[in-house]
């Protein structure tokens, strides 16, 4: 059996570590547009901005003068069994045009059946025909956009009794059959893993390392015997120790905030973020493998 340690070296097809980042939400627009704040990239969410002009576009412009910034979609509905939609992936790749994200993500996950978007990320059936269905897809939207798509794994609150393998074991069977990236959202590992009983550290240790582009931290709810993924809350110690886990499994990725709900000031999420990077450094260990975030001139 390949343990982690004995895997044999793989080329890294990750972009170089950008530091530390938060989600852009229009609660803090007017303090990006105000002045510098010290975040080194933002995340947007990518539907929010497929549109012909208005007010958020020009925001997003603005912004974008001032940081590296990638695209986050909720809607690709990459395990549905309808047809991509067409019209969707021009927009998003009209977007990406304008902006030059570093990268694109959404999740792996169903949105919608017939035509209809449910508007929530349905977790999939862990099982060698989804792996060929979702990596098919992935496939053609990465032909369509020309680009190495980063796929993000979901919270849960059921299993199908067709699953034939654990969570990570498919994503990482997704992965290489696609030949995508990684966003490992760490909450949602942490929240599956208690809903779910599984061992959140085994996850991180099945995923392919040299796929891992991005790390999502946010917060969630307690409700007793089962955890929601509510994004309403700072991280929690839990996840807190599941990312310094990480950080000493995988190196330096990049890594940002969710918060989607009771959003509180900015300083309160860049406090946050200080937090994130203190536990990043400690358990990265030597400088040398913190490398600097890359200039905006690099990314323009
Ligand atoms: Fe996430």
């Amino acid at each position: 059996m390949t343990t982690p340690s004995t895997r044999p070296a793989r080329p890294d097809l990750r972009q170089p570590f950008c530091g530390f980042g938060l989600g852009l939400r229009p609660t803090h627009y007017r303090d990006f547009q105000a002045a510098a704040q010290p975040v080194d990239w933002l995340e947007v969410i990518s539907e929010n901005y497929m549109v012909q002009g208005g007010k958020p576009l020009a925001m997003l412009d603005t912004v974008r003068d001032r940081y590296p910034v990638v695209m986050h979609g909720v809607s690709m509905s990459l395990g549905s069994v309808g047809e991509l939609d067409g019209d969707y992936l021009a927009r998003l790749k009209a977007l990406a045009r304008r902006i030059d994200p570093l990268w694109i993500s959404d999740h792996l996950c169903w949105t919608g059946v017939h035509g209809v978007n449910l508007h929530d990320l349905f977790p999939l059936p862990y099982t060698g025909e989804a792996v060929r269905h979702v990596a098919s897809r992935i496939r053609r939207v990465q032909d369509t956009l020309e680009r190495r798509i980063v796929i993000e794994n979901v919270s849960s609150y059921l299993s199908y009794a067709d699953s034939a393998m654990p969570e990570w074991e498919f994503i990482t069977a997704i992965s290489e059959e696609a030949d995508c990236l990684l966003l490992l959202d760490v909450n949602n590992i942490h929240v599956s893993s208690v809903n779910h009983g599984f061992d959140a550290r085994a996850f991180i240790d099945g995923v392919p390392g040299h796929r891992v582009q991005q790390i999502h931290l946010a917060g969630h709810s307690d409700m007793g015997d089962h955890l929601i993924d509510t994004h309403d809350e700072p991280i929690a110690d839990a996840v807190f120790d599941l990312y310094g886990y990480a950080c000493r499994r995988l190196g330096a990725v990049s890594t940002m905030i969710e918060r989607d709900e009771d959003i509180p000031p900015l300083a309160v999420l860049v406090d946050e973020l200080d937090r994130v990077r203190a536990v990043a450094r400690r358990n990265l260990g030597e400088a040398g493998r913190f490398p600097p975030r890359p200039s905006l001139e690099a990314t323009a």
